[in-house]
């Protein structure tokens, strides 16, 4: 039976308000009893030297404390974690049955991008599958979007993310934002691939501490009238919590409410270092050592959804991801402390 589109279903293109359906549906988060803000540690080393003058007004928050502050002075030097996960996305890309499919990633990977992998595999055993299952679920879900009727994708923190060549499609706009440095690595990188679609995505250098990524969006031929996809991988656990949150009300005040943000996040107890399992205190180790410290962490992400003006979300456990994807459940894994989430402000995100 045809149901009438509501008008955010009309936004993506729906005539007849029936979508594709979607393979696999994440499940519910429970939205806790005493919601409590993550603390943010003084002792943070990036929130030294950065003084409020430098802090972009949008952030609209205590500069001092906080801050997309993030990696922009490690940012000196291309994103090491973004080589790290290209090398685990080509290492998944090449077993025998591959979760995920990235023909691009090793090349762009680096002997450097392996090695970090190999040192961070060592702590934490199944690093590989779960950046293979990332992917997988985050292209199950852009396919789905594109499916619904999506034209414009935005890859925040792309890094060496290659899905505006796999999955670019006619009529569909791929927007890749990232820090100039690690931008400006990923070309000279792309243009030693031979056949590689350079011209699938737009590339938009911008350092969130310094730059409006809203802005730098708009003058780089972004329709904020219209709906987007947006997909936040493996960014938000780098970035203190009031840059998250700035990040998505700029999202949610600032682009069509039928657009959709797709992130995943940490556990607030691994966020804040407060972890005994040795893979987790390794994790955290690496990518501090590469310079890209793991800061933030959320158990439940529903409040902090609501506050910044979402009202519609879903949230699974990269167990559960693991799950549906597998077909296997190890508790060893510890996936258990990731998790998905898609949220929107007045998308459907469970049709
Ligand atoms: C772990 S990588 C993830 C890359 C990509 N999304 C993926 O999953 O392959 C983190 C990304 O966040 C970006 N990032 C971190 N801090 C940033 C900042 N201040 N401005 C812009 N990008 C930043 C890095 O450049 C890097 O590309």
């Amino acid at each position: 039976m045809k149901s009438e589109p509501t008008a955010s279903r009309r936004a993506w293109g729906f005539e007849d308000g029936e979508g594709p359906r979607q393979p696999f549906v994440l499940g519910v988060d429970v939205v806790p009893k005493n919601r409590r803000s993550a603390g943010l540690s003084r002792s943070d080393p990036y929130t030294t030297g950065i003084s409020a003058v430098c802090g972009p007004s949008w952030l609209n928050v205590n500069v001092a404390r906080c801050g997309m502050p993030c990696h922009s002075e490690a940012m000196q030097q291309p994103s090491r974690t973004a080589r790290m996960v290209a090398a685990l996305r080509a290492r998944a890309t090449e077993r025998e049955t591959p979760l995920c499919d990235d023909p691009f990633a090793r090349a762009l990977a680096g002997p450097r991008g392996f090695e970090d992998a190999a040192r961070y595999e060592q702590g934490y055993p199944h690093i590989e599958l779960f950046v293979a299952l990332r992917t997988a679920l985050f292209d199950q879900e852009t396919r789905r979007w594109l499916a619904r009727g999506c034209t414009q994708v935005v890859l925040l923190g792309a890094g060496l993310d290659t899905r505006a060549a796999r999955l670019g499609q006619k009529g569909v706009r791929f927007f890749e934002v990232d820090h100039p440095t690690t931008q400006a690595d990923k070309l000279a990188r792309l243009s030693a691939l031979p056949g590689y679609p350079f011209e699938n995505a737009t590339y938009v250098p911008c350092d969130f501490a310094v730059n409006d990524f809203v802005e730098r969006l708009d003058s780089s031929g972004f329709l904020a009238e219209q709906p987007a996809l947006l997909i936040w991988e493996g960014v938000t656990y780098y970035l203190e919590e009031p840059a998250v949150r700035a990040t998505l009300r700029r999202i949610a005040e600032k682009l069509h409410p039928s657009s959709v943000i797709l992130f995943d996040h940490v556990g607030k107890r691994m966020g804040q270092g407060n972890v005994r399992d040795a893979s987790a205190i390794a994790a955290r180790d690496n990518v501090a050592e590469m310079g890209e410290p793991v800061v933030f962490g959320v158990d439940h992400v529903l409040p902090m959804l609501y506050e910044e003006g979402f009202r519609r979300a879903r949230c699974a456990s990269f167990d559960e991801i693991a799950l549906n994807l597998t077909g296997t459940y190890d508790r060893a894994r510890t996936f258990r402390f990731q998790h998905a989430v898609v949220a929107s402000v007045a998308e459907d995100v469970w049709a």
